[in-house]
């Protein structure tokens, strides 16, 4: 990656009896940074900004978030018009390439990634290894881990050639590992990939097909997953994109650095809440209940939150979500679903949260994972799996990420400091002194 950014001013800071004059660097778009990479050397103190609300942790060209006004870039395209117009490959491409394909690169590339989804056979035996009630993010975790073990020949980073050809196996197995540990879950027969079909339609056919009969892949459905794909493809510097990018930091291999964003994904205030949105509105069961969960989630002593309410960048409505919204009501239409308890549940706990002081106050809107949860319900996945599906969608992020990082001159081993306030030195004492 070649660096971008342009000095555009200073930051003067009083340390003590210093003075120090610290850089102001601009990007394209965005906030303008203090860069303190010196503060260390010039006056032997760290910033502390646990949780990194102020903290940019790179340069990078990829994705745009402005959450005070709901817009999310990918390489410069609105994440609505990437939704409505393109597919979930061609966004593949923009994301790792920077520009959109032209058609004869989109033909050799979807070529590329369709004759690369099947897996090493003895990667399919590794299945076995697991318990049959493991938590398909489990498998996720392992089986994607153990890649480096079966794919050796895409493992030096120094290689672009090495790095091209894990990134193309990453996205193009991605499915089939996930689609396998589906299926290994509810205990029936992997399905093949089939390279007629479009990456979703592969998709959808690996989970639901049966050996018993012909599966046919719903237009509608297969569109809707198209897109659930593209707005989970990246999101700037996220959790589980920081621990991709802070893996990799270190040289590790691809396959070893999303195993670990897959890691990272799989908690609850990430990538976890559309399954526990889910949970939660099954919880609620009924309209009538809706109030007296309102109330927990306003009660400061009461742990409970309203699951799939509130993102840490956006304080207005998330760009995802609109199109998430969209898209939820078509594959319900198209199910027939729309009168189920659980999208009445949904529906008005919206409203109530959107018009409620406490949630308009603190801008708390319904993110991404609400209505992608009633989505992936309707389409037949159990909620176990929606953090997987979010996995694969953000493979193509994380890899694009770990390229760009790679491939950035001023990247160094990631390594934070600390403010520590343990015990000072002390002399150690023998037990019978204890
Ligand atoms: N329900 C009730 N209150 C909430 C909620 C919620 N969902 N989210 C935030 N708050 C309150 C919180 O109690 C705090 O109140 P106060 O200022 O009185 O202490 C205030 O709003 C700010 O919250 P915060 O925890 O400081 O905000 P954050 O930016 O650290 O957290 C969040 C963001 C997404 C972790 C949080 O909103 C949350 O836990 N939401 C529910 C889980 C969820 O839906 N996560 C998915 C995020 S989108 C997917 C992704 O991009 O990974």
């Amino acid at each position: 990656m070649e660096n971008k950014t342009k000095p555009s001013g200073s930051a003067t800071l009083n340390v003590g009896d210093k003075t120090l004059e610290l850089p102001v660097l601009s990007g394209s778009v965005g906030p303008d940074v203090i860069d303190v990479k010196s503060l260390y050397a010039q006056t032997g103190m760290f910033t502390l900004d646990p949780g990194f609300t102020s903290t940019a942790s790179c340069e990078s060209q990829i994705t745009y978030i402005d959450g005070d006004n709901g817009v999310l870039l990918y390489r410069g395209y609105p994440i609505d018009q990437l939704a409505d117009n393109s597919s979930f490959l061609e966004t593949c491409y923009l994301l790792l390439n920077g520009e959109l394909p032209s058609k004869a690169e989109l033909d050799d590339y979807t070529h590329t990634i369709t004759h690369h989804t099947m897996l090493h056979t003895q990667l399919d035996r590794f299945f076995e290894g697991y318990r049959r009630d493991a938590h398909p993010m489990a498998v996720m975790v392992g089986t994607v881990g153990a890649l480096s073990a079966f794919y050796h020949d895409s493992t030096d980073i120094n290689d672009p050639m090495q790095r091209m050809i894990a990134t193309h196996r990453l996205i193009a197995k991605m499915p089939t590992i996930a689609a396998r540990a589906y299926k290994y879950s509810v205990g029936q027969p992997f399905i093949s990939p089939r390279n007629d079909l479009s990456y979703s339609e592969n998709f959808l056919r690996m989970c639901f097909a049966v050996p018993a009969e012909d599966y046919e892949v719903n237009p509608v459905l297969a569109k809707a997953m198209d897109k659930i794909f593209i707005l989970h493809a990246d999101h700037e510097q996220n959790a589980s994109t920081s621990t991709v990018r802070l893996a990799g930091s270190s040289g590790a291999n691809p396959f070893a650095c999303i195993a670990a964003g897959i890691a990272c994904l799989w908690g609850p205030s990430h990538g976890g809440a559309n399954e526990a949105a889910l949970n939660m509105l099954r919880e609620i069961g009924s309209v009538d209940r809706i109030p007296e969960f309102v109330r927990r989630a306003k009660d400061k002593n009461d742990p409970f939150r309203l699951m799939g309410f509130g993102h840490r960048v956006y304080k207005n409505y998330d760009p995802r979500a609109k199109v998430m919204q969209k898209t939820c009501h078509e594959v319900l239409d198209e199910l027939d679903k729309r009168d189920e308890p659980l999208l009445q549940v949904a529906m008005e706990l919206e409203k109530i949260a959107l018009e409620d002081e406490y949630f308009v106050e603190k801008k708390l809107y319904p993110n991404i994972d609400f209505y992608s949860g009633i989505t992936l319900n309707a389409l037949g996945f159990p909620v176990e799996m929606y953090t997987v599906l979010f996995a694969l969608a953000r493979t193509v992020g994380w890899i694009a990420q770990w390229e760009e990082m790679t491939t950035d001159p001023t990247q160094r081993i990631g390594r934070p400091r600390q403010i520590y306030t343990g015990a000072t030195e002390r002399d150690y004492k023998p037990v019978s002194e204890r």
